[in-house]
This record gives C-alpha cells, sequence and structure tokens, in this order.
C-alpha cells in the first residue's frame, strides 16, 4: 500500500525562515530554478506560499489568490517524496481557498514536455486554454508553455 501524504506531513505558510530550504530544494529541482530573490519577493509581498515539512521543507507552492482570478506560479515537491499526494493537497487547498476568495478561475502554466505536470492538473479540472510558443528555455533550444484554466463560477 502506497503512503498517504497526509500521514506524515503538515502543510504550513511559508515564511523567510523556510528560505533556504525553499530555495535549496528549487535549486535541485529546475535545470532553470528561480533565484532565491524572486522566492523572497513572493514571500515578503504576502503571495499565498506554503510548504509541506515533515522534518525539513519536502515541498512547496507558491499562489496569488484574489478574488478575481488566482494563479500557481511554482508548485515543486522533492524527489524522494513525489506519488503520495503532497502537490495533490496544495492543489486542493489553493482551490478551496480561492474559492472562499470567490476567485472565477486559477491560472497555471508548464513545459509542453512536464507530463506528470500536466497529468495533476488535469486531473484537479484544470483545461489548456493556450499556448506560449517557445517560452521556455531547454538545453537544446525553446520549448512551449501550456496554459491551463480552472473556471471555479
Ligand atoms: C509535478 C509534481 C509537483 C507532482 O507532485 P506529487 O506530489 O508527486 O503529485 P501527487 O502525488 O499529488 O500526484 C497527483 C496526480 O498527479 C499525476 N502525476 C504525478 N506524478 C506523475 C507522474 N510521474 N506521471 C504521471 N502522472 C503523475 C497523477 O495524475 C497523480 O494522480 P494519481 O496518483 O491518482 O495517478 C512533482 O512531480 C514535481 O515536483 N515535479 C518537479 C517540479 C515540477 O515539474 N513542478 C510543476 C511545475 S508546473
Amino acid at each position: 500500500m502506497s503512503t498517504k501524504a497526509s500521514e506524515f506531513i503538515e502543510i504550513l505558510d511559508m515564511s523567510l525562515v523556510d528560505l533556504d530550504c525553499v530555495y535549496e530544494l528549487e535549486f535541485n529541482t529546475y535545470d532553470y530554478p528561480w533565484t532565491r530573490n524572486i522566492i523572497k519577493d513572493c514571500i515578503i509581498n504576502k503571495y499565498d506560499c506554503y510548504i509541506a515539512k515533515n522534518q525539513t521543507v519536502i515541498g512547496y507552492a507558491i499562489s496569488k489568490i484574489t478574488s478575481i482570478d488566482s494563479h500557481i506560479l511554482n508548485l515543486t515537491v522533492d524527489k524522494k517524496y513525489r506519488n503520495m499526494g503532497i502537490a495533490s493537497s496544495f492543489i486542493e487547498m489553493i482551490i478551496s481557498k480561492a474559492k472562499t476568495y470567490n476567485s472565477n478561475s486559477i491560472f497555471l502554466e508548464t513545459r509542453a514536455s512536464n507530463l506528470a505536470a500536466k497529468k495533476l492538473y488535469e486531473k484537479y479540472g484544470f483545461k489548456s486554454i493556450d499556448i506560449r510558443k517557445n517560452y521556455y528555455k531547454t538545453f537544446h533550444g525553446r520549448e512551449d508553455a501550456i496554459i491551463y484554466r480552472k473556471v471555479l463560477i
């Protein structure tokens, strides 16, 4: 039987004390990571930033939830803890909070090659609504971004 995230993690608001751990995970996950300062600005500017924690940070979500539209800007889970429902816990929380704000929609974008992310978002009712051609850098050139939207109203 697979381990469920809810059995061993807590989801907490991200604060500046988490910045080093979050940045380390960001740096270790992506070929083109966000800078430490971008993450810091999101915390300081009160974006809706969350961490999943057991002893240390094993995942995080950075979103902006408003009464007009909401955006998921970054969603990352440590490789060792994937497929346990951690990203799902973040998404469910963000959808629920966006609904309480009467947000119309949640938007996000992902690399066209990111099959795990696309499956995840589609599982939660996000529909692909547009493509930004050649939006992301790759080691070999550029790749498209797929823009997803989940309508909440
Ligand atoms: C994408 C990512 C956030 C998923 O996190 P996770 O905690 O492993 O996801 P969950 O366990 O909640 O999975 C939920 C659903 O996502 C999909 N999914 C997750 N990993 C998958 C994979 N490797 N292949 C196919 N589908 C996958 C499935 O639909 C899964 O539902 P199921 O278990 O009923 O099949 C994680 O793989 C990750 O951090 N990847 C690197 C960073 C990244 O690409 N972030 C997204 C940027 S847009």
